[in-house]
């Protein structure tokens, strides 16, 4: 039972892995092709908002790319360095893809619901990040992961916005509003399933602790 528990586990975690790493890649599209070829309903920012869009658009899927590989405990152990610097390109990718998918969200065509759920995604992510570095700073680790779990899950809104906008418009929702409705439903649920997991385990280690014998 255990066994299918970790394998289902893996299973979860190279899905996740592969999709991020993905889309990281495909989100480069717009190198070759150009802004208006590879995503014209983004073409409206490069008049102002240039330097936002291109922040956005070419440093957060380093971010998306690199998040999977800080999870590999074996990494960890084995290359503390490389997960130390990776762990930096991270949280740098992010400070500069927040802010500017925060001016993104105060610009955006699809109007005020959807540019309010990407504006919060932004704080929240800044925010969780932010938490994650002052702890690893402080070496308190068991918070470091927590947070950093919290930014990831918030980070892979990336991956399951364009999940979501696939199966919305397959289903015959018109694109305008497929893409208001998953400028929330691409982070909520994310963060709201991350809660969970986090809380099941904080239960878990309690119930151990408190099994464990006293020694004195
Ligand atoms: C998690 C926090 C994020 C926020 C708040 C955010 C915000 C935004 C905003 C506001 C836009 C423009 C939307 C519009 O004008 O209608 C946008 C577009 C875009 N974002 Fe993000 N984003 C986030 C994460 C990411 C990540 C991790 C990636 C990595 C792949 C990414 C890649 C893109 C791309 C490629 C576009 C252009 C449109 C597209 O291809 O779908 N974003 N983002």
């Amino acid at each position: 039972m255990m066994r299918i528990g970790k394998a289902a586990g893996w299973a979860a975690f190279g899905l996740a892995a592969v999709s991020s790493v993905l889309v990281a890649l495909v989100s480069y599209r717009f190198l070759p092709l150009g802004v208006e070829g590879a995503m014209d309903f983004m073409a409206h920012h490069l008049d102002g908002n240039a330097l936002a869009l291109y922040g956005h658009i070419g440093v957060a899927p380093i971010a998306l790319a690199v998040m999977p590989f800080q999870f590999l405990s074996g990494l960890r152990a084995r290359r503390p360095a490389v997960h130390r610097w990776l762990g930096r390109l991270y949280v740098a990718a992010i400070l500069v893809s927040g802010l500017s998918g925060l001016q993104l969200a105060f610009y955006t065509t699809a109007g005020s619901f959807a540019g309010t759920g990407f504006a919060l995604l932004a704080v929240i992510w800044l925010g969780t990040t932010g938490a994650a570095l002052v702890f690893a700073l402080r070496r308190q680790f068991a918070r470091h992961r927590f947070w950093m779990l919290r930014s990831a899950a918030l980070t892979f809104a990336a991956v399951t916005l364009r999940v979501y906008l696939g199966i919305l418009t397959g289903l015959g929702v018109e694109f305008e509003t497929a893409y208001q409705l998953v400028a929330w439903l691409a982070w909520v649920p994310n963060a709201l399933v991350m809660e969970a997991y986090l809380w099941t385990e904080r239960q878990r280690k309690g119930a151990l602790t408190q099994a464990r014998p006293q020694l004195s």
